[in-house]
């Protein structure tokens, strides 16, 4: 069997091998520069091989193209991705505890000064600052037996304190039960992963509550080796590049903000709960990494972990539904597209509804037939140009639930739903034969230059 690149390490060698990354000689400033570089092509791989006023060189867009995402996991397909995932859901596999491991080859407890260790970058014009990003953050849940990680952008305030910003209900609440009791609660900030890693901590606990190193394991078809952290209590990716463990501060909050978000708009400035280094591990010859915020490697997790849910929900009332697509230009949340064959009247309308009601941040749902390729837009917009009559085919629901992270949504707190059935009518299949040139499929233009 194959083996599997379940280090950033192996992944960076494979990659390079392929020709697929981009290594940028050329000194680059992790002030503006760096992720201006990065914002040129968004898919890309990126390897920095000297960050200005650094030793330590940082990669970026590991996980920022379906296709590459997969490939990291040695899947054939970006479509086999969704499939992998549920199975990889439903059978984690376990982690396995070492003794010792590579991320701690190096240990710093005292006089921590974090941007004298790794690059930390300033992103948008008005940020508050500098900013970790792509930090894969561990935690105990509520009964302190499972582990689960998700990524939390941190502000650097200075020396070895940060800010948090948490928007998930069940790691506030779990917040707030330390803060109740006094107590600070721990936490490990893991960077230098590979895809699966990011991709996996998308998974919603509050759906799944699934151990989602478990999940990343099962994706990539091994176990991943952990070990316990120096200074708090908990597990980290023995193979990581580098580790901060620490603790969120119980009853301290600082300003956090403004910081250029997801949706492509600035979030505002408002109090978050900070948090105190306690150590910084890290492997020799470290390699620091960043995912450029709002690019599409940030929205690709999380726009794939929302087609799980999607295709299972859709399923549910319209089997046959074939896959779905959670779009990049909709900020991987709003908008859906979802192939089906359709076997009734009405299934095209029944997909979309089902969609709406899965989740509250859908805004605009398409549903095709299963001669559309839903990833490919300008196929997409084509059924929508040829098979929609407005008046019949479009629906509204107005005043829904949305998404507070989109500013139309709060001119009034609610949002509207549009669905689009962008299906042929049964009866009126043989009017849309769709033109064909035989044998085209088979035709590779290099076989002709
Ligand atoms: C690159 C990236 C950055 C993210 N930044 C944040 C963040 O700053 N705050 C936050 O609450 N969620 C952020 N998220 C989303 C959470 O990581 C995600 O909602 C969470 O992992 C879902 O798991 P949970 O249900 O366990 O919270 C980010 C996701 C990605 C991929």
């Amino acid at each position: 069997m194959e083996t599997m690149n379940t280090t950033l390490r192996q992944l960076i060698d494979y990659w390079d091998t392929k020709g697929v990354m981009l290594r940028i000689r050329r000194e680059v400033d992790p002030y503006f520069e760096l992720p201006g570089v990065i914002s040129k092509k968004d898919g890309q791989p990126f390897y920095f091989e000297k960050v200005k006023g650094y030793q330590m060189p940082m990669v970026a867009g590991f996980g920022a193209d379906r296709g590459l995402m997969a490939d990291s996991m040695g899947i054939e397909e970006g479509q086999q991705l969704i499939p992998k995932m549920i199975d990889s859901i439903v059978n984690p596999l376990p982690t396995t505890k070492w003794a010792t491991g590579p991320v701690q080859e190096n240990v710093i407890t005292k006089n921590i000064q974090l941007d004298r260790i790794f690059p930390i970058c300033t992103y948008n014009e008005f940020d508050s600052g500098a900013f970790i990003v792509a930090g894969v953050l561990v935690v105990k849940d509520l009964s302190g037996q499972k582990r689960y990680t998700s990524i939390r952008r941190m502000q650097f305030y200075g020396g070895n304190r940060c800010g948090i910003l948490i928007t998930s209900p069940e790691l506030r609440e779990q917040y707030r039960q330390f803060e109740q009791a006094g107590e600070p609660m721990e936490i490990a900030i893991m960077m230098g992963v590979v895809p699966a890693v990011v991709l996996s901590s998308q998974i919603s606990t509050h759906l799944y509550h699934a151990d989602k190193l478990n999940v990343a394991s099962a994706m990539l078809g091994e176990s991943l080796p952990v070990v316990q952290c120096k200074t708090v209590d908990l597990e980290v990716l023995a193979e990581a590049e580098i580790v901060l463990e620490g603790r969120m501060l119980p009853h301290v909050r600082e300003e956090e903000g403004p910081f250029g978000e997801l949706a492509g708009y600035y979030g505002v400035q408002s109090p978050q709960p900070v948090v105190e280094i306690s150590a910084v591990t890290y492997r020799n010859q470290a390699i620091c990494q960043t995912i450029l915020p709002a690019s599409f490697e940030e929205k690709l997790p999380m726009g794939l972990v929302r087609e799980v849910t999607l295709l299972s929900s859709v399923r549910q009332v319209v089997p046959s539904v074939k896959d779905v697509h959670i779009t990049m230009g909709g900020v991987a949340r709003y908008h859906g597209v979802i192939q089906i064959e359709k076997r009734s009247e009405g299934d095209g309308k029944q997909a979309a509804l089902a969609a709406f009601a899965s989740d509250k941040d859908l805004k605009h749902v398409v549903v095709v037939d299963e001669d559309v390729n839903i990833f490919d837009p300008s196929d997409v917009e084509w059924a929508i140009a040829t098979r929609v009559q407005a008046d019949l085919d479009i629906f509204i629901v107005p005043g829904a639930k949305g998404s507070p992270l989109e500013p139309s949504h709060n001119l009034r707190g609610v949002t509207a739903k549009m669905g689009i059935d962008a299906t042929v009518p049964l009866t009126e299949k043989e009017n849309y034969q769709r033109k064909r040139i035989p044998g085209a499929d088979f035709i590779r233009l290099e076989d002709y230059l």
